[in-house]
């Protein structure tokens, strides 16, 4: 079947053209060479791998509960109306937002396949396009690995209207940082979050290691924006700096929003209002909605956009204890989580050779 035959919204585009207005940039001075940039390049290198067999594609999604999660993960699950629905449209409904969700993960995968991209062209250090170059490698597979996971649903949904206006936002601006905020800060480090919850709690192997092995990567390109910013916003006025906060307490809120999932109710013909009563009231998304923030405030304050306009827009959404997340030491962890699942597999592979 044909990828376009799993979008279940009929009509949906084949194809999204997005203008560029930028400047390429060539460096013949061949610098500069910030050694922790070129560390972060080596091991973007040395970390490539090969999605066709680093994961076990033989592996099936559960038809009632493709990734295999807890209830809650449907975030209506608890909702009066829902508990009243019948077992087989309960799991319908569990089904499609799953689906919708990884379609969320795919889109997202290629916006950044197209991000990197533009940042190899575009930042004038010769230190980042070589890093930045590694990262399209990497989004290429991220793009590639969500696609068969999406084709073992057997169901796709075309990009949330949030993801694209944010996404159009940072490829139309000319300045070369815009593309690192809305990428590497805003959109990648609330996808780390969202990685994390699948990799911790689905029971499924293939789709939790399918999160596991993406956000092994991630880690790295939210150290790559963080290291290649860091420097640059000292060196801009308090104007151009608050301009930039606003931007990304913007496109944080839009980013956030964008979990309430109203179009996906809406082609479900579930009650809207319902859905987002109960979200917006019930405590459902609350803490999911906070964690989200949990590598993108610290990645803030580290690249010091950490003026009056970004802290009280993080007061605002409750998320300024996060300020002080160790990243590193979470970048670690998520190597050592992806460690462990390659273990696993070949600690299975090894029974299955045994046992033949
Ligand atoms: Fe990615
Ligand atoms: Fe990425």
């Amino acid at each position: 079947m044909a990828f376009a035959d799993l979008y279940d919204i009929k009509g949906t585009d084949p194809a999204w053209t997005v203008p560029q207005d930028f400047t390429a940039v060539f460096n013949w001075e061949f610098a500069p060479e910030r050694s922790r940039l070129l560390g972060l390049y080596e091991r973007g290198k040395t970390m490539q791998w090969n999605a066709t067999d680093r994961l076990d594609w033989s592996l099936e999604l559960d038809p009632e509960d493709p990734q295999q999660l807890p209830p809650d993960a449907l975030p209506i699950n608890a909702a009066p109306f829902f508990q009243n629905l019948s077992r087989q449209e309960q799991m319908t409904i569990r089904r499609h937002h799953q689906a919708w969700s990884t379609s969320q993960f795919l889109h997202g995968e290629q916006g950044a396949l197209i991000c990197a991209a533009k940042i190899v062209q575009q930042v004038p250090d010769l230190d980042a396009k070589f890093y930045a170059a590694t990262q399209v490698m990497d989004e290429a597979r991220h793009v590639e690995v969500y696609k068969k996971l999406l084709e073992k649903f057997g169901l796709a949904y075309p990009m949330t209207a949030p993801l694209k206006q944010l996404l159009e936002q940072v490829l139309r601006d000319p300045r070369w940082d815009m593309t690192y905020l809305g990428m590497q800060v805003v959109i990648e480090g609330l996808a780390l979050a969202a990685f994390a919850r699948i990799r911790d709690q689905a029971q499924n192997p293939l789709a939790a290691a399918v999160n596991a092995y993406v956000m092994e990567d991630e880690a790295r390109h939210v150290a790559f924006g963080r290291l290649s910013l860091r420097q640059y916003y000292p060196e801009l006025s308090q104007a151009e700096r608050d301009e930039r906060e606003e931007f990304l307490v913007e496109a944080c809120y839009l980013m956030r929003d964008r979990f309430d999932a109203v179009e996906l109710w809406r082609h479900l013909d579930l009650p809207v209002e319902a859905c987002l009563d109960h979200l917006h009231n019930s405590g459902a998304l609350a803490s999911f909605r906070t964690r989200l923030f949990s590598r993108i405030v610290p990645t803030v304050k580290d690249i010091g956009l950490w003026g009056a306009v970004a802290r009280k827009g993080y007061a605002q959404m409750g998320v300024l204890d996060f300020a002080n997340v160790d990243l590193e030491a979470m970048a670690e962890n998520d190597e050592k989580v992806a460690s462990a699942f390659d273990a696993r597999r070949r600690h299975v592979d090894a029974t299955i050779a045994a046992g033949a």
